[in-house]
């Protein structure tokens, strides 16, 4: 059988997710956070002991719901956990997106908002970044005025830029658009600044938030989306039952509940992301300003850059040599040793072509 012939359309031209892999390396290339593993670690395996595995998990996260919503002045009905945040991306887009429909977003940005939409048989307008990857909010406002999509998704800080989008221009895209407004803040802990509030009072907003970065539980897949009751009734129609496993919901438990000691590891890589930001500038490479865990660069020989690293095993992410981000690396802060460990690497590298070249 043609099973080819059996695939819908959008599917067809569909190109997969890719993720690099490399087994020993030390990972910098996907905006984890490597300062926390060790705490971490223990204390799940330790509260796994009392976890029974046999019974299905807690089907809508309450217990997880309940401590988040107090702790953001929510109600649970105003919040939704999802396997990673991007379910909840697919769960919005399943949600709101059809044939035909479309989707607006920034350009660049993550990649999953495009590839879900596809899935959905829908089409995403990209909005250019202004300058120096800026948030261009004529241009998006032109774009919205045109477009008409039925579901904008704003990245702040953005992935894999770092910049951030005033609150104030959040809000007029909010108010102004018939759409809804998702605002992916993945990297909120690095940052600090949310509309997380304004759920109570904007009911076409959908602010998604999760616990792979600054919380260090990328693995467990966790995040969570929040907005006002009448979406989130929607949203919950679209949610498969048992979406976070027992062993995600328990993993997540044990962070909230250690709170204190990863907020304070959050601190540590946002002073080493701006020591390394320093260091880099001061070796004659363009960074991005950026409020995440991670440094976008832009350099001569990116490609070299990235290759000596790998072959030293040091993972980081390259963006090829076409579009806005030829040229780019985008390096995730690691731990204080493996940020020392990627500027001496490039430091080496720089030196033996700086050589060749006199
Ligand atoms: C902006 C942004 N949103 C969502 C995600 C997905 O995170 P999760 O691990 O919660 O699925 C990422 C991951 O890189 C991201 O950068």
């Amino acid at each position: 059988m043609m099973i080819n012939s059996l695939v819908k359309k959008s599917v067809k031209s569909l190109i997969p997710y890719r993720v690099e892999e490399c087994q020993d390396a030390i990972k910098l290339d996907a905006n984890e956070n490597n300062n926390v593993a060790y705490l971490l670690n223990q204390k799940i395996a330790k509260a796994l002991m009392e976890l029974k595995v046999n019974q299905y998990p807690d089907s809508d996260c309450c217990r997880l719901r309940g401590q988040l919503g107090r702790e953001l002045g929510l109600s649970p009905q105003q919040l939704l956990m999802g396997c990673g945040s991007d379910q909840l991306i697919s769960l919005v887009i399943n949600s709101f997106v059809g044939e035909g429909d479309k989707v607006l977003t920034l350009t660049p940005t993550f990649g999953m908002y495009k590839l879900s939409t596809q899935i959905a048989g829908g089409a995403t307008v990209e909005v250019p970044l202004g300058e120096d990857f800026t948030f261009d909010f004529y241009s998006f406002m032109k774009a919205l005025r045109r477009e008409s999509p039925k579901v904008i998704f704003l990245t702040t800080p953005n992935n894999p830029t770092g910049g951030i989008i005033p609150r104030e221009q959040l809000i007029k895209i909010i108010e102004y658009a018939n759409a809804i407004v998702v605002v992916d803040e993945a990297y909120y802990e690095f940052c600090g600044e949310t509309v997380i509030d304004l759920v109570n009072y904007y009911p076409n907003l959908v602010v998604l938030r999760t616990l792979s970065k600054g919380y260090g539980l990328a693995g467990a897949r966790v995040g969570y989306a929040a907005g006002g009751r009448g979406i989130m009734g929607i949203l919950y129609k679209v949610k498969p039952p048992y979406n976070v496993s027992s062993i995600s919901q328990l993993a997540a438990q044990v962070c909230l509940d250690n709170r204190g000691f990863i907020e304070a590891e959050i601190q540590e890589v946002i002073k080493e992301r701006e020591k390394l930001r320093t260091a880099l500038e001061a070796m004659g490479m363009k960074v991005y300003k950026s409020y995440g865990n991670f440094l976008l660069c832009r350099l001569d020989k990116a490609k070299e850059m990235y290759n000596y690293l790998l072959e030293n095993k040091v993972l980081v992410r390259y963006f090829g040599e076409e579009g806005p981000l030829a040229g780019c690396l985008r390096i995730t802060i690691g731990t204080k040793e493996e940020n020392q460990l990627v500027l001496k690497l490039l430091q080496e590298i720089l030196d033996v072509t700086t050589e060749v070249a006199v």
